[in-house]
């Protein structure tokens, strides 16, 4: 697996079925792609929402992969 993490802004995973949990809740995404929030302002986290940009959060981008999945 590897995460994405994209300057100034969320961290992309690439996949093909993401399942989710938050909280109580569990869903199962099919979407090739998923954009998580690093910058703790988006009202849909764990997604990004697009609030990075009217907040100026601003990160150097990098790359995180997983070894052995
Ligand atoms: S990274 Fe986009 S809303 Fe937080």
């Amino acid at each position: 697996m590897k995460l994405e993490f994209l300057e100034n802004g969320p961290i992309r995973v690439e996949g093909a079925r993401f399942r989710v949990r938050v909280g109580e809740k569990e869903e199962v995404l099919e979407k090739p792609r998923v954009f998580l929030c690093r910058c703790g302002g988006s009202s849909r986290k764990p997604f990004c929402d697009g609030t990075h940009k009217a907040i100026g959060f601003q990160a150097p981008a990098g790359v995180l992969e997983v070894e052995g999945d």
